[in-house]
């Protein structure tokens, strides 16, 4: 075994080519266990693991890089959970329980066998779902205010797309796309769309923090400023929306454990105007002054008259819950697509996926560099570049998830909607992919390709164990253009019998060859 602990990326692994093959295909050498996929039984409740898998974070159990849990997030449903949808579109009583049952995360004990294999502990006392009908307390500037219905719980999450551990161990989940879900349930859209919190020893621990904003969130990305107060940066996956971050008021206390997560409760949300190099905070205080004068002109992507405006927004919960509006308002600079964000364990920058975005002719992608005044996560003034962008010059096309190594090499994963696979101006990038990409020294900003994913499927939540020796990686919606499932279009992870294509987490580990 020799992990993925290195700094010279050229040389390490052999990087393969792009493929259509329906397989996840790694580089000489290495080789993956499957350690849950869709359906399985993770719990002596007999709980099934979710679709959609998104995002990972393993968290040892005694310290151990052989045993731990592991939190996956499910971001939604498609023909081989809930089966065809009608004719008409309609979705029956069933379909919509399935679809909230299957969506949320969960929290699985996965270890690392005597054969040297990855497997679950479906014995775990720690093992359970989160999902559309698990209750969550609000916190932040929007509880219990009339943006969420004068709510202090909701019920349930779903579209957990990416998402980051805090400092204080748990995990940070991202409600992306949740309206549809939300509507067809008939549940309240400003329950949804916010940033939860878990605690994965814990169950009863569950949390969504308003005062991270409420959009299409991706991911969350901690860090802390030069004064230790806890900086949050998040995506806004949508076309022409934000980058955001969050600075805490209060000071990060390692001695305080979990309380910390009261650090996500009060604070700044700012938004970046790439124009200034500015963070402009996104606040009551900020939107109402520009809306007190008269001239005030709402700018592209913000609807209503002022008027309108002056009686959407007019407290801190206004703010939060119609978070990408006021950001616009407050000067945030549109962006394509922001997913992904991570901070470079190296030297403090900030790495943004840039997926796509075809009305401004963006059709690879790019990952955008973000330089903070004098290195300072608390900055509220930095410069940036592009990074790598995504063509035919760096092999990959739409970047989505990122994971940076301790040498600081930018681990990416793409995300080719499944429609445009090997077709028009995506052809030759064929399936989707993993990519490794160092961010300084030799090699810098040039990508090699480590993995090729199933048909139609897209890998997400690259994490490694703590000692660098195993990479869990989702394969998310494989098989998803299915419309008849006597005829799935990828079977993977081909178990012997099985009939329907499975999302699912692998581990990936290394062997010395010869
Ligand atoms: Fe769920 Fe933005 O990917
Ligand atoms: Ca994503
Ligand atoms: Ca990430
Ligand atoms: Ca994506």
């Amino acid at each position: 075994l020799f992990g993925f602990k290195t700094n010279k990326v050229s040389g390490y692994f052999e990087p393969i080519a792009p493929s259509k093959e329906d397989a996840l295909l790694l580089p000489k050498g290495f080789k993956y266990d499957v350690v849950a996929a869709f359906d399985d039984v993770i719990n002596k409740a007999g709980e099934k693991f979710g679709q959609g898998s998104d995002y990972n974070a393993y968290f040892p159990i005694h310290d151990s890089n052989t045993r731990g849990l592991l939190v996956n997030n499910h971001e939604y449903t498609n023909i081989f959970s809930i089966g065809p949808i009608a004719a008409d579109g309609a979705w029956s009583k069933e379909q919509i329980e399935k679809d909230l049952y299957y969506q949320g995360m969960s929290v699985i004990e996965v270890f690392r066998d005597m054969d040297g294999s990855w497997k679950m502990d479906t014995g775990s006392q720690y093992a359970r779902r989160i999902n559309g009908f698990s209750p969550f307390e609000l916190t932040g500037p929007a509880k219990g205010t009339a943006a969420v219905g004068h709510a202090t719980a909701v019920k349930g999450t779903f579209a957990n797309c990416s998402g980051g551990v805090t400092l204080w161990n748990t995990v940070l989940s991202c409600e992306e796309n949740f309206s549809e879900t939300a509507e067809r349930a008939g549940l309240p859209l400003t329950h949804y769309g916010w940033v939860v919190e878990i605690d994965p020893f814990d169950g009863k621990y569950a949390r969504k923090h308003t005062a991270l904003g409420r959009f299409n969130h991706e991911n969350t990305a901690m860090g802390l400023t030069k004064d230790g107060r806890v900086v949050v940066y998040m995506g806004d996956d949508k076309k022409d929306a934000c980058v955001y971050k969050f600075v805490s008021k209060g000071k990060y206390d390692p001695m305080k454990d979990r309380a910390n997560s009261a650090l996500l409760e009060e604070g700044t949300l700012y938004v970046a105007n790439l124009k200034s190099g500015k963070w402009a905070p996104v606040t009551y205080e900020a939107v109402s002054k520009l809306l007190a004068n008269e001239k005030f002109k709402a700018p592209t992507g913000v609807k209503g008259t002022r008027e309108e405006l002056l009686a959407k927004f007019k407290n801190e919960g206004d703010v939060v819950t119609n978070c990408h509006e006021a950001a616009l308002i407050v000067g945030g600079t549109p962006t394509d697509r922001p997913e992904d964000i991570e901070i470079s364990p190296f030297d403090n920058t900030v790495f943004v996926s840039h997926t796509n975005n075809d009305t401004h002719g963006n059709i690879h992608g790019h990952i955008t560099r973000i330089f903070e005044s004098g290195d300072d996560l608390g900055a509220t003034e930095f410069d940036f570049e592009i990074f790598i962008a995504g063509g035919r010059q760096s092999g990959f096309s739409s970047p989505d998830n990122l994971a940076f190594d301790s040498n600081g090499n930018l681990w990416i994963v793409t995300d080719i909607s499944s429609s445009s696979h090997n077709k028009g101006v995506y052809k030759t990038f064929m399936n989707n992919g993993l990519f490794v990409v160092p961010t300084h020294g030799p090699g810098m900003a040039q990508a090699l390709q480590f993995a090729s994913a199933p048909v139609e499927s897209e890998l997400t939540g690259p994490y490694f164990t703590p000692d660098e020796n195993t990479l869990f990686l989702s394969i998310q919606h494989p098989g998803e253009m299915t419309d008849d499932l006597s005829k799935p279009t990828s079977l993977w992870p081909h178990r012997p019998g099985d009939k329907i294509a499975r999302c699912g987490v692998v581990a990936i580990q290394g062997f010395k060859l010869g």
